[in-house]
């Protein structure tokens, strides 16, 4: 018993490296994505089906991608299944005919040194600290020891300056949630992270602006949300130039995917995200990440709830979460081709 039991601690406790697992960290991807002027897509995911068309889009389009995973979705997925996934996604990648992916597997809004350290030990090639509630010295403090751990292991760390807007806050573009240009540089030099994720107007979920703080299309009567802080970003790549920018709360609330979901149950009024070709633009400058969630999110449940409306005898998950796999393909093969801009751009398209 004892023996087992102490292989079984040797075993669970032993170090995975992320390139023994066929992934690679964001620095390579980043750099090109900035001289080439469109951006990585980091799609969260949660479950296989995401996973899977996370894959099948970036392998089919020839994108490098950032699978991306939460804390939360840590918990729920399971660490040590999380990094077969990801060793599957490569191999998955290369039975599409993708023969030379470039995936990382990056933890989305680490909250603690314990938590970064601990992704890095499993197989992680990229982390996040994200120390931005946090006084400024302390989010240095913070995020410096997380990129010194990371970085002996060639694990890339992103940290954030700046509080992403909620949509409970009276005014969304308020002035002061903005990440302020004169730290970015301070920031970036005493930390040494590889990537910075900065707030110019962008917001987490599918409420990124309340009724109040859009227009309304006069032809549609669709809400037209307020434009994002490109004059900020402009500061930023001023102070920094060349360097890696990210946009998290990037999604765009796609209003056929509302539509779906208000007409077969659902409750989402007034849902709206950030415009495409707002995300189009950002690509172009050195936003080389671009963080999205809530869209795939959105079009999991649209299919889902429209097989459960018309087809209520249905109890095979195969036949609600295929359509929904069906659904986030075309979305995460949209934003790769029509948004970001990142097909074709493996190093080796082979
Ligand atoms: O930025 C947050 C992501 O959308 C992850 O959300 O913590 O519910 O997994 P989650
Ligand atoms: P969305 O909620 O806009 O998809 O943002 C996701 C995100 O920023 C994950 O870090
Ligand atoms: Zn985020």
């Amino acid at each position: 018993m004892r023996i087992k039991s102490s292989i079984n601690f040797i075993y669970y406790n032993s170090m995975v490296n992320y390139k023994d697992l066929g992934l690679v960290n964001t620095r390579d991807m980043f750099k090109r994505a900035i001289n080439g002027g469109y951006a990585i897509p980091a799609f969260n995911f949660n479950n296989m089906e995401q996973l899977q068309a996370i894959i099948k889009a970036s392998s089919d389009l020839r994108s490098p991608v950032i699978l991306q995973v939460s804390k939360g979705a840590r918990n729920y997925a399971n660490q040590t299944l999380l990094r077969y996934m990801a060793q599957g996604a490569v191999e998955y990648a290369k039975e599409l005919g993708c023969h030379h992916p470039e995936i990382s597997l990056h933890l989305d809004h680490g909250d603690s040194f314990e938590l970064c350290k601990s992704c890095v030990d499993m197989g992680f090639s990229s982390v996040m600290i994200d120390g931005s509630a946090l006084p400024y010295e302390e989010n240095i403090a913070l995020t410096k020891k997380v990129v010194e751990y990371a970085h002996q292991f060639d694990v890339t760390v992103e940290g954030e300056l700046g509080v992403l807007a909620g949509v409970e806050d009276e005014v969304v573009a308020e002035e002061s949630h903005y990440t302020q240009p004169e730290e970015v540089i301070d920031f970036v030099t005493r930390t040494g992270v590889d990537s910075l994720a900065i707030s110019i107007g962008t917001s987490h979920g599918a409420y990124k602006f309340t009724p109040a703080q859009c227009t309304r299309d006069p032809q549609t009567g669709r809400l037209v949300p307020p434009p994002l802080a490109f004059d900020v970003l402009d500061a930023i790549m001023e102070k920094l130039p060349g360097f890696p920018i990210v946009l998290h709360g990037s999604s765009s609330v796609p209003q056929e995917y509302v539509d779906i979901i208000n007409a077969n149950g659902g409750k989402l009024p007034d849902a709206v995200g950030i415009p495409e070709e707002q995300l189009r633009k950002a690509s172009k400058s050195a936003v080389c990440k671009i963080n999205i969630d809530s869209d795939s999110r959105l079009a999991f449940t649209a299919a889902v709830r429209k097989v459960f409306a018309e087809k209520p005898g249905e109890f095979d998950p195969r036949k609600y979460c295929g359509p929904a796999r069906d659904l986030m393909i075309e979305l995460y093969s949209h934003k790769i081709k029509e948004v970001l801009g990142s097909d074709g751009k493996l190093a080796n398209c082979d």
